[in-house]
């Protein structure tokens, strides 16, 4: 008896419905311990969704939590705010946008295996906090990105080749569900949700800490930097990057991207990084061959992981408009090659854009990176782990005026349209695209694949079963389209 009763209890718990029918918003606030009677407005609203919705929260954030913790936008602090974004993604015409910028908790467990940090953190806070310590972590590469979105879109990182992506070395996110409700997903528990959030982008939840896993950093020392070439040893670098993205078990601190442009002269701005002190970056097997090429610059040097990103923040200009566009393929010479002749063939069509910097960038999720995405359980992405390395070719380019952007968008997108085209005939297509590199034209969870689609769907089902991270948040990557569907742009 007793037996039986344990039984249906235990079943009815795995069938739990994480937020019941019938939901009511004003029951959730008294729970949370709000005066409700201190808001009168919200006696109007009986749906979550109506058009008087945001006007009442604005002045019910205003009544509960004072003044200086909502900014108009008839506010000083608001045009500073939104003025500092790197695509709308994040905002909203018309609504709320929450800011993290209070939320900058840095706290490493004693035990120094994990460190918890708050989205209000980018990673130039989390590796400068931790450079001291003799443990760092899977960071972004350039210090002034975001903790928040680089984790839930994956996250490449200087030592991502070692232990895979950002994403995959969360031991926990603590996060706010469409309900109000505050769960700490880990591997066993919320399993679905912990898994979604591997990729899922802002579809699932608000993550108010994110548990990283630390790894080991001598005296936080690593090696990195700049090398660039010209046109005629282009050759040499395709094969030099290519043998280090197909060979990078036999070197996995080794890693690379390589920025292609034109700058009066065309140049292969390679980024050479090693997980570890060098004196000499010819002393990595996989760098080597990039260091028996001739260059015309080179800042490549040991210098500690916080100061290398922090560094970087120097390449990046805010104020001008800006597109990410990316396509993934399997590692191989052709099309990688190719892939350079058709970047440089197309963007003469961009001369008479104002301020025009189109750049190719070449990526690798290498096998060590693919190692890591399996851990826990596994990530949302979709990789196909027994294919091998994926090459990600994205385009980059910044330009002055809101008149050019049909034009812009037009070339890029024709780009990635000619190389997935070489992909396919060339036998390498791969499906998955970047988020953190993807264009707003791009349905980046359809891409994931059907089954990793269908298992996303069904997390936000159970977890925000109003979809109101779908309707109320329409900005970013939706389980169902791009950011900006029905387009004739390149998707996937
Ligand atoms: C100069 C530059 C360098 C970059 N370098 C790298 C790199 O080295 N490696 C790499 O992988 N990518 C890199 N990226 C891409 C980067 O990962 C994406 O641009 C990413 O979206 C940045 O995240 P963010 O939090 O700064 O941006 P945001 O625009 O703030 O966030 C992006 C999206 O995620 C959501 N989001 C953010 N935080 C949370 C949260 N806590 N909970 C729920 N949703 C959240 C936001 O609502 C938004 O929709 C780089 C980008 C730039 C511009
Ligand atoms: C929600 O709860 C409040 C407070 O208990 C109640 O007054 C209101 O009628 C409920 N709304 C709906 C739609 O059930
Ligand atoms: C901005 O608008 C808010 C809300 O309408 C109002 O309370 C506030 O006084 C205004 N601030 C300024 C500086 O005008
Ligand atoms: C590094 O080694 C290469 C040859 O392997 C050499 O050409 C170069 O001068 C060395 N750089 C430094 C800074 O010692
Ligand atoms: C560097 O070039 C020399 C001469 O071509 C060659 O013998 C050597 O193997 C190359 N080393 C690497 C690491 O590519
Ligand atoms: C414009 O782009 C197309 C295809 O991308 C290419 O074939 C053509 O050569 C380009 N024209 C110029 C002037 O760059």
């Amino acid at each position: 008896m007793r037996l039986l009763l344990l039984t249906s209890y235990a079943i009815a718990v795995a069938t739990q419905i994480f937020e019941n029918e019938d939901f009511n918003v004003t029951e959730a606030l008294i729970s949370q311990g709000v005066d409700v009677s201190a808001l009168p407005q919200l006696n109007a609203i009986t749906e979550r969704s109506s058009d008087l919705g945001c006007s009442i929260a604005c002045s019910s954030l205003n009544i509960l939590y004072g003044r200086d913790t909502v900014d108009f936008r008839n506010e000083s602090a608001y045009a500073t705010f939104t003025s500092k974004f790197w695509s709308g993604a994040a905002t909203i015409e018309g609504g709320i946008t929450m800011s993290f910028e209070k939320l900058k908790g840095i706290e490493l467990s004693a035990d120094k295996k994990t460190v918890s940090v708050q989205p209000g953190n980018d990673w130039g806070d989390v590796l400068t906090a931790l450079s001291d310590t003799g443990v760092t972590v899977v960071a972004g590469r350039i210090g002034d990105i975001g903790v928040g979105g680089l984790t839930l879109g994956g996250g490449i990182s200087f030592v991502s080749n070692e232990y895979g992506l950002a994403c995959d070395n969360v031991a926990s996110f603590d996060v706010v569900t469409a309900s109000g409700r505050v769960v700490k997903t880990t591997p066993p528990q919320f399993s679905g949700l912990y898994w979604g959030l591997r990729g899922g982008g802002n579809n699932l939840g608000i993550v108010t800490s994110f548990e990283l896993e630390t790894k080991p950093l001598k005296d936080d020392l690593l090696f990195g930097g700049t090398r660039t070439f010209t046109e005629d040893v282009f050759g040499d670098v395709v094969k030099a990057w290519i043998d280090l993205t197909l060979n990078s078990p036999t070197d996995p601190k080794a890693g690379s991207w390589i920025a292609w442009m034109e700058r009066g002269v065309k140049l292969a701005a390679t980024e050479l990084w090693y997980g570890a002190p060098l004196a000499n970056g010819s002393e990595s097997v996989g760098l080597a061959p990039f260091y028996n090429i001739s260059a015309v610059s080179d800042s490549t040097r040991t210098r500690g992981h916080a100061a290398y990103v922090t560094d970087n923040e120097a390449s990046n200009t805010y104020g001008l408009r800006e597109i990410f566009y990316d396509v993934t393929v399997k590692a191989s010479y052709e099309v990688a090659s190719r892939s350079v002749d058709i970047f440089f063939e197309s963007i003469g069509n961009l001369s008479s854009v104002e301020g025009v910097f189109p750049v190719l960038i070449w990526q690798h999720i290498t096998e060590g990176s693919l190692k890591g995405s399996v851990r826990n359980g596994g990530n949302a992405m979709g990789f196909d782990t027994t294919k091998g390395p994926i090459h990600i070719i994205q385009l980059a380019c910044q330009w002055n005026n809101a008149a050019d952007d049909d034009k812009v968008y037009k070339v890029m997108s024709d780009i990635m349209k000619q190389i997935k085209k070489e992909s396919i005939e060339l036998g390498v297509a791969n499906d998955w695209v970047y988020m953190n590199y993807a264009s707003q034209f791009q349905d980046v969870i359809a891409s994931y694949g059907d089954n990793s689609k269908a298992k996303l769907k069904e997390v936000a089902s159970r977890y925000d079963p109003r979809a109101v991270f779908q309707k109320l948040q329409p900005g970013y990557f939706k389980l169902d389209r791009a950011p900006v569907p029905g387009t004739s742009y390149f998707s996937h």
